[in-house]
Protein backbone atom coordinates (compact mmCIF):
# COMPACT_ATOMS: atom_id res chain seq x y z
CA UNK A 1 0.00 0.00 0.00
CA UNK A 2 1.46 3.67 -1.23
CA UNK A 3 1.89 6.31 0.93
CA UNK A 4 2.07 9.79 0.11
CA UNK A 5 5.06 11.40 2.01
CA UNK A 6 6.43 14.92 2.08
CA UNK A 7 10.35 15.73 0.69
CA UNK A 8 11.68 16.23 4.19
CA UNK A 9 10.70 12.68 4.83
CA UNK A 10 13.04 11.07 2.52
CA UNK A 11 15.60 13.21 1.62
CA UNK A 12 18.21 11.98 4.06
CA UNK A 13 17.63 8.28 2.48
CA UNK A 14 17.44 9.50 -1.23
CA UNK A 15 20.75 11.06 -0.80
CA UNK A 16 22.11 8.17 1.24
CA UNK A 17 21.06 5.72 -1.97
CA UNK A 18 22.61 8.20 -4.67
CA UNK A 19 25.91 8.18 -2.51
CA UNK A 20 25.96 4.53 -2.46
CA UNK A 21 24.44 1.90 -4.98
CA UNK A 22 22.55 4.50 -6.49
CA UNK A 23 18.95 4.89 -7.66
CA UNK A 24 16.75 4.35 -10.74
CA UNK A 25 15.81 6.60 -13.26
CA UNK A 26 12.75 4.86 -14.84
CA UNK A 27 12.01 6.46 -18.26
CA UNK A 28 9.91 5.48 -21.36
CA UNK A 29 7.05 3.05 -22.52
CA UNK A 30 7.85 0.30 -21.96
CA UNK A 31 9.71 1.87 -18.93
CA UNK A 32 13.71 0.92 -18.74
CA UNK A 33 15.48 1.35 -16.06
CA UNK A 34 19.00 3.25 -15.60
CA UNK A 35 21.09 3.62 -12.42
CA UNK A 36 21.90 6.99 -11.83
CA UNK A 37 24.20 8.32 -8.57
CA UNK A 38 23.69 11.99 -9.46
CA UNK A 39 21.20 14.21 -8.46
CA UNK A 40 19.72 17.36 -6.67
CA UNK A 41 16.54 17.87 -5.07
CA UNK A 42 15.75 21.57 -4.43
CA UNK A 43 13.18 24.23 -4.46
CA UNK A 44 13.21 26.76 -7.60
CA UNK A 45 10.31 28.53 -9.25
CA UNK A 46 8.35 27.78 -6.52
CA UNK A 47 8.52 23.98 -6.87
CA UNK A 48 10.14 21.09 -5.80
CA UNK A 49 12.70 19.93 -8.39
CA UNK A 50 14.44 17.01 -8.86
CA UNK A 51 17.45 17.28 -11.61
CA UNK A 52 18.73 14.34 -12.71
CA UNK A 53 22.15 14.17 -15.45
CA UNK A 54 21.75 11.68 -18.19
CA UNK A 55 25.09 11.76 -21.11
CA UNK A 56 24.12 11.69 -24.52
CA UNK A 57 24.70 8.06 -25.22
CA UNK A 58 22.84 6.52 -22.83
CA UNK A 59 19.52 4.97 -23.95
CA UNK A 60 17.93 6.64 -21.72
CA UNK A 61 19.23 10.42 -23.10
CA UNK A 62 16.96 8.77 -26.23
CA UNK A 63 13.43 7.69 -23.90
CA UNK A 64 13.78 11.44 -21.56
CA UNK A 65 14.06 13.01 -25.18
CA UNK A 66 11.14 11.88 -26.44
CA UNK A 67 8.79 12.03 -22.86
CA UNK A 68 8.37 14.56 -20.53
CA UNK A 69 7.78 12.01 -17.26
CA UNK A 70 9.94 10.32 -15.66
CA UNK A 71 9.80 8.34 -12.07
CA UNK A 72 12.99 8.08 -9.61
CA UNK A 73 12.98 4.83 -7.77
CA UNK A 74 14.93 4.16 -4.36
CA UNK A 75 15.26 0.34 -3.57
CA UNK A 76 14.90 -1.45 -0.86
CA UNK A 77 19.13 -2.33 0.59
CA UNK A 78 18.99 -6.05 -0.86
CA UNK A 79 19.03 -5.10 -4.52
CA UNK A 80 22.75 -4.63 -5.58
CA UNK A 81 22.35 -7.22 -8.39
CA UNK A 82 19.71 -5.18 -9.73
CA UNK A 83 21.44 -1.90 -9.15
CA UNK A 84 24.19 -3.28 -10.98
CA UNK A 85 22.38 -4.40 -14.20
CA UNK A 86 20.98 -1.21 -14.76
CA UNK A 87 24.15 0.97 -14.17
CA UNK A 88 26.11 -1.66 -16.37
CA UNK A 89 23.57 -3.10 -19.24
CA UNK A 90 21.98 -0.94 -21.78
CA UNK A 91 18.09 -1.33 -22.62
CA UNK A 92 19.35 -0.84 -26.21
CA UNK A 93 20.40 -4.66 -26.00
CA UNK A 94 18.66 -6.30 -23.34
CA UNK A 95 15.40 -5.89 -21.23
CA UNK A 96 16.43 -4.51 -17.93
CA UNK A 97 12.82 -4.81 -16.06
CA UNK A 98 12.80 -8.54 -17.22
CA UNK A 99 16.52 -9.68 -16.16
CA UNK A 100 15.86 -7.95 -12.70
CA UNK A 101 12.73 -9.20 -12.76
CA UNK A 102 10.77 -6.33 -11.62
CA UNK A 103 7.22 -5.69 -11.91
CA UNK A 104 6.23 -2.11 -13.13
CA UNK A 105 3.03 -0.39 -11.99
CA UNK A 106 1.77 3.19 -13.67
CA UNK A 107 2.99 5.92 -11.68
CA UNK A 108 -0.08 8.18 -9.94
CA UNK A 109 0.49 11.76 -10.54
CA UNK A 110 2.37 11.28 -14.09
CA UNK A 111 2.32 9.41 -17.69
CA UNK A 112 5.27 6.96 -16.68
CA UNK A 113 6.85 3.85 -15.20
CA UNK A 114 7.93 3.24 -10.97
CA UNK A 115 9.38 -0.41 -10.27
CA UNK A 116 6.72 -2.04 -7.90
CA UNK A 117 8.50 -2.65 -4.26
CA UNK A 118 10.59 0.51 -4.38
CA UNK A 119 11.42 2.10 -0.87
CA UNK A 120 10.19 5.06 -2.20
CA UNK A 121 9.40 6.75 -5.65
CA UNK A 122 9.49 9.98 -6.60
CA UNK A 123 6.99 11.08 -9.65
CA UNK A 124 8.59 13.68 -11.85
CA UNK A 125 7.60 16.17 -15.27
CA UNK A 126 10.65 17.84 -16.91
CA UNK A 127 9.96 21.45 -16.72
CA UNK A 128 13.60 22.64 -18.78
CA UNK A 129 16.82 21.14 -19.51
CA UNK A 130 20.46 21.84 -20.91
CA UNK A 131 23.82 20.44 -21.47
CA UNK A 132 26.51 21.04 -19.17
CA UNK A 133 27.80 24.34 -20.97
CA UNK A 134 32.17 22.74 -20.79
CA UNK A 135 32.87 27.19 -20.84
CA UNK A 136 31.27 27.68 -17.36
CA UNK A 137 32.04 24.34 -15.65
CA UNK A 138 35.11 24.11 -13.19
CA UNK A 139 37.56 23.29 -15.30
CA UNK A 140 38.72 20.75 -12.85
CA UNK A 141 35.30 18.59 -13.36
CA UNK A 142 35.74 18.69 -17.22
CA UNK A 143 38.87 17.36 -16.84
CA UNK A 144 37.91 14.40 -14.14
CA UNK A 145 34.47 13.91 -15.55
CA UNK A 146 34.10 14.30 -19.29
CA UNK A 147 37.41 14.00 -21.10
CA UNK A 148 35.42 12.79 -24.14
CA UNK A 149 33.13 16.30 -23.56
CA UNK A 150 30.10 14.02 -23.77
CA UNK A 151 28.46 16.53 -21.66
CA UNK A 152 25.46 15.72 -19.63
CA UNK A 153 21.97 16.66 -20.36
CA UNK A 154 20.58 17.90 -17.06
CA UNK A 155 16.69 17.37 -16.67
CA UNK A 156 14.97 19.79 -13.81
CA UNK A 157 11.74 17.38 -12.88
CA UNK A 158 8.99 18.66 -11.17
CA UNK A 159 7.90 16.41 -8.50
CA UNK A 160 4.50 16.02 -8.34
CA UNK A 161 4.00 13.40 -5.62
CA UNK A 162 6.60 11.24 -3.51
CA UNK A 163 5.24 7.90 -2.35
CA UNK A 164 6.51 5.32 0.18
CA UNK A 165 5.28 1.54 0.16
C1 LIG B 1 26.30 3.73 -9.35
C2 LIG B 1 26.09 4.23 -10.77
C3 LIG B 1 25.68 5.54 -10.96
C4 LIG B 1 25.48 6.04 -12.27
N1 LIG B 1 25.05 7.32 -12.44
C5 LIG B 1 24.78 7.79 -13.69
C6 LIG B 1 24.25 9.12 -13.86
O1 LIG B 1 23.96 9.87 -12.90
N2 LIG B 1 24.05 9.56 -15.15
C7 LIG B 1 24.34 8.77 -16.25
O2 LIG B 1 24.14 9.23 -17.39
N3 LIG B 1 24.82 7.49 -16.09
C8 LIG B 1 25.03 7.00 -14.85
N4 LIG B 1 25.50 5.71 -14.68
C9 LIG B 1 25.75 4.86 -15.87
C10 LIG B 1 24.46 4.20 -16.43
O3 LIG B 1 23.65 3.67 -15.39
C11 LIG B 1 24.84 3.07 -17.39
O4 LIG B 1 25.64 3.57 -18.43
C12 LIG B 1 23.62 2.33 -17.94
O5 LIG B 1 24.05 1.09 -18.46
C13 LIG B 1 22.88 3.11 -19.02
O6 LIG B 1 21.71 2.41 -19.34
P1 LIG B 1 20.81 2.73 -20.63
O7 LIG B 1 21.71 2.66 -21.86
O8 LIG B 1 19.75 1.66 -20.62
O9 LIG B 1 20.24 4.11 -20.44
C14 LIG B 1 25.71 5.20 -13.39
C15 LIG B 1 26.13 3.87 -13.18
C16 LIG B 1 26.30 3.40 -11.90
C17 LIG B 1 26.74 1.96 -11.69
Amino acid sequence: MLKEVELFDVFQETLDKLDGEGVLLVAGDPPNPMTIGWATIGHIWNKQIMTVLVRPVRHTFSLMEAVSDFSVCVLPDQFSRELNICGTKSGRDIDKIEACGFNIEKCIRVDAYYIAGSAIHFECRVVHKHFLDAATLDPGIVQRYYPMKDFHMVYYGEIMGIYRA
